[in-house]
């Protein structure tokens, strides 16, 4: 493993955070483990040159192949499930009783390998059914990891990843691929979600505000003013009477914003 100097070590955590809000000033042992291998095949003997490289030339694909090492990208099927029992029994019937124009704006940041929007989307399927396309549901899933977005958008997952889906929904949302042993979810529930790559830092503009934003367990990796700025930019992006969920080990600390606490980790932003 190459070894990193108390120099090079902040220098590389001011520009991840700074860059990228992932707050890394403990994760020296990560750096060096994660890095190390890449510096090697690309020839640097050293983090100084490698740090000098990235620091200078920002150039997109390096910092992407960075970001694929240093995000943890971890995720899972039905994580943290009672937010998608209460997308299912009471945001969608709601949302689909209120919005006269048929839109339901979703947006899943920080989406890592597709887990959390793909079952939103089938969620939306089964809450629909025949009328799933008279609605515009499709999905924002953003991500600054171009490999958990590329995961993503294949929408294969192993057997086993299936197993806490709920009852019939294998069945119904996936097909088995001839390996026997990978699923793939299928189109209709993959042509519902919009995957791009978007940092959580820059503005968001996107052409209208959400009904609802899953941002879980991606702010665990922020310090509380980054945490709090891009709260605060949730909520304006956001429909009157929209939703906020995030991770279940966070909580909104922003003492400003009339988001109502709706239930762990679930946060409504006032209809007036
Ligand atoms: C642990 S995963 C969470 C996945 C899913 N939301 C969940 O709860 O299981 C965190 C994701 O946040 C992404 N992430 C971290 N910092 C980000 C940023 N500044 N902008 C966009 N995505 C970011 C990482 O790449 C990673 O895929």
């Amino acid at each position: 493993m190459i070894d990193i100097s108390n120099r090079d070590f902040t220098r590389l955590v001011t520009f991840i955070k700074h860059n990228y809000g992932i707050n890394l000033a403990n994760k020296r042992q990560l750096i060096m483990g994660r890095l190390s291998p890449m510096l090697s095949r690309l020839g640097y003997a050293n983090f100084t040159d490698y740090i000098d490289y990235i620091i200078t030339t920002e150039h997109k694909s390096d910092i992407d192949q960075l970001l694929n090492r240093l995000t943890t990208n971890y995720t899972f099927f039905m994580r943290e499930v009672n937010h998608f029992d209460y997308f299912k029994d009471t945001v969608l019937p709601q949302l689909v009783a209120n919005k006269k124009d048929r839109t339901l704006s979703i947006w899943s940041a920080g989406c890592s390998s597709g887990q959390e929007p793909y079952t939103l989307s089938m969620l939306m399927k089964e809450y629909l059914g025949s009328d799933f396309d008279k609605w515009d549901t499709r999905i924002l899933a953003t991500d600054i990891s171009m490999n958990a977005l590329s995961l993503a958008a294949k929408g294969i997952y192993s057997e086993d990843a299936l197993k806490d889906m709920p009852n019939g929904f294998k069945s119904r949302y996936f097909r088995p691929l001839t390996n026997k042993t990978d699923y793939q979810v299928i189109n209709e529930i993959r042509e519902n979600v919009i995957f791009r790559t978007f940092n959580l830092m820059d503005p968001i503009r996107f052409k209208r505000p959400f009904d609802v934003i899953f941002c879980r367990n991606v702010m665990i990796y922020f310090d509380k003013d980054t945490k709090e700025d891009l709260c605060r930019r949730f909520y304006n992006a956001t429909y009157p009477g929209g939703y906020l969920f995030i991770g279940h080990s966070e909580n909104l600390t922003n003492k400003d914003l009339p988001y109502e606490h709706i239930m762990p980790s679930a946060y409504r932003k006032p209809l007036r």
